[in-house]
């Protein structure tokens, strides 16, 4: 939708008008084919999030999964996994008249993915089932949740079989890792193309699909009041954290593979500093939106190895407390080498280089096993220029903007008041907006929001090609300097599982006179 001028009067009649029809909000009808059905991604997220779809209002009905993966299971004890999965994963949704209905829709074959005789079966099933949906449009989708070493493999053998570019609304679900770095991204992306137009590509980033990520849009640009001080010329500082509690959770294969930098720094980390830092989009359209956010991801200051050395922190977890329980260290993690020395934590001191963030920096932290779940953007404006009131030692807070994007949804305003009484001292408080005391409910979760676009064939949410790419080039440096460290092995572990990281990082803040919004 193009941006309109706000010119009408908001009266009940303008409001009824915007009702959003059921049928609008509905979904049309699909056949997903999940590779990789029974695998660890499709139970935990993405049935019980289908589930969740039908149960809620049918905003699915008309639809056929087809699990495709390894396993030779019947559709009867696939459907048993399904069902069992979303018991688990879904609990207190959990009805067990809906889940009969769900699963009446649910099939299975069994395949060798590498193997292109087996795709046959597949292909008679779609032909079967396009019939039932008779002359309706319907979408086709493929959702990737496989190992990402075997993507390309297997679109081409979809693109050999004409089931790609050739089959009406068809689309490819695609989870990150988009590569390893920028030349792998290409490549694979190159591989995709030709299968498939961009358009018919969803790139996930679950990141996008948090109501509270989407909500930084929102609140920048359906407000007046913030976006003209939303600039060099009364910020003084931003920080983003996406610090966890949880370690890397049986998956040590994946994770010595990638550390923090290409688990979270490239994606989610990219992201956020996008949407907080993009310039309003003209509408609200897909790629108008897409256009911001590689434009702002272009911005990016490069770092180079005399820059990191000072304005860098990575570490690695070493055994320690975490809510109460004592944990391992990294280097004792199922399938991680003794030697280890792949980063669980990552803080940097960075730039935007256009004429809105000039000279801001932008501190940026994530890691592993930290002192607790919490992602946040903190906004710091400058101070006033002259101190009217109270003493020079009362302390008088700089305003602050602070959105919690997890766990507790929440967007705070910190600001100076006088307190009551017969002196003239400043007082810092609060105003405060919690989502879920406002609203009575939780926003959704990711995927929920995230498969409804993508069976709607709305991309907003997707990362495009170009922004996966201008990502890499931002962190691949980053991870050939580390690589390229002479890392003695008693570098690492540097913190303590359950604290808020290595100490380096607190002295990256203290250098430049300020300080974690969190720390030890
Ligand atoms: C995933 C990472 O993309 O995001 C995980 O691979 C991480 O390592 C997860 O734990 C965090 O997601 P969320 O939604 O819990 O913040």
């Amino acid at each position: 939708m193009a941006a309109e001028l706000i010119d009408r009067p908001v009266n009940s009649k303008y409001l009824e008008s915007c009702d959003i029809p059921f049928e609008e909000k509905k979904a049309g009808s699909f056949i997903m084919v999940i590779f990789g059905g029974a695998g660890d991604l499709s139970r935990r997220k993405l049935l019980p999030t289908l589930y969740h779809l039908f149960k809620d209002k049918r905003l699915i009905d008309d639809f056929y999964i087809i699990g495709f993966g390894k396993p030779d299971l019947s559709d009867n004890e696939y459907r048993v996994i399904v069902n069992d999965a979303v018991k688990e994963f879904l609990n207190d949704d959990y009805d067990k008249k809906i889940i009969d209905d769900f699963l009446s829709h649910i099939l299975y074959l069994s395949a060798d993915l590498l193997n292109p005789e087996d795709y046959r079966l597949l292909c008679g099933k779609i032909n079967e089932l396009k019939k039932i949906f008779k002359n309706k449009d319907f979408n086709l989708i493929y959702y990737m949740a496989v190992q990402p070493g075997i993507v390309s493999d297997i679109i081409n053998i979809l693109d050999e079989l004409k089931l790609c570019k050739d089959i009406l609304r068809s689309k490819i679900i695609l989870e990150k890792p988009f590569g390893i770095d920028k030349v792998s991204a290409i490549k694979l992306n190159d591989n995709i193309l030709n299968a498939f137009d961009e358009k018919q590509i969803y790139r996930i980033d679950h990141y996008l699909g948090k109501d509270t990520v989407l909500n930084i849009l929102f609140f920048r640009f359906a407000n007046s009041i913030f976006e003209p001080l939303w600039n060099r010329r009364y910020i003084d500082h931003i920080q983003i954290t996406v610090s966890e509690d949880i370690g890397i959770e049986h998956r040590g294969k994946f994770y010595e593979q990638a550390g923090v930098v290409r688990d979270i720094v490239q994606n989610h980390i990219m992201q956020l500093i996008a949407l907080v830092a993009c310039e309003p989009p003209v509408g609200f359209e897909a790629d108008l939106i897409r256009d911001e956010i590689v434009k702002v991801l272009r911005t990016l200051r490069i770092m180079d190895a005399e820059y990191m050395k000072n304005n860098v922190v990575m570490g690695q977890y070493g055994r320690g407390n975490v809510n109460g329980n004592e944990v391992c260290g990294y280097r004792e993690e199922k399938d991680v080498s003794q030697k280890s020395i792949v980063p669980t934590y990552f803080a940097a001191r960075i730039f935007i280089d256009n004429w809105r963030w000039a000279q801001v920096p932008f501190y940026i932290r994530t890691g592993k096993r930290l002192a607790k779940r919490i992602t946040e953007i903190y906004v710091q404006y400058k101070q006033p220029p002259l101190k009217l009131f109270g003493r020079l030692c009362d302390p008088m807070e700089p305003n602050a903007l602070i959105i919690t994007v997890q766990p507790d949804e929440n967007i705070l305003l910190r600001m100076s008041v006088k307190y009551p009484g017969i002196y003239n001292h400043p007082y810092t408080v609060n105003m405060d907006f919690n989502y879920e005391k406002s609203f009575g409910i939780k926003s959704i979760p990711a995927y929920t929001r995230l498969i409804m676009d993508c069976i709607k064939g709305d991309l907003t949410l997707f990362a495009r090609q170009d922004a996966v790419e201008a990502m890499w080039s931002f962190v691949d440096p980053i991870n050939k300097w580390w690589e390229n460290l002479p890392h003695k092995i008693s570098d690492s572990p540097n913190y303590d599982a359950g604290t808020w990281g290595p100490a380096d990082a607190s002295e990256l803040m203290l250098r430049d006179g300020r300080k974690w919004r969190f720390e030890d």
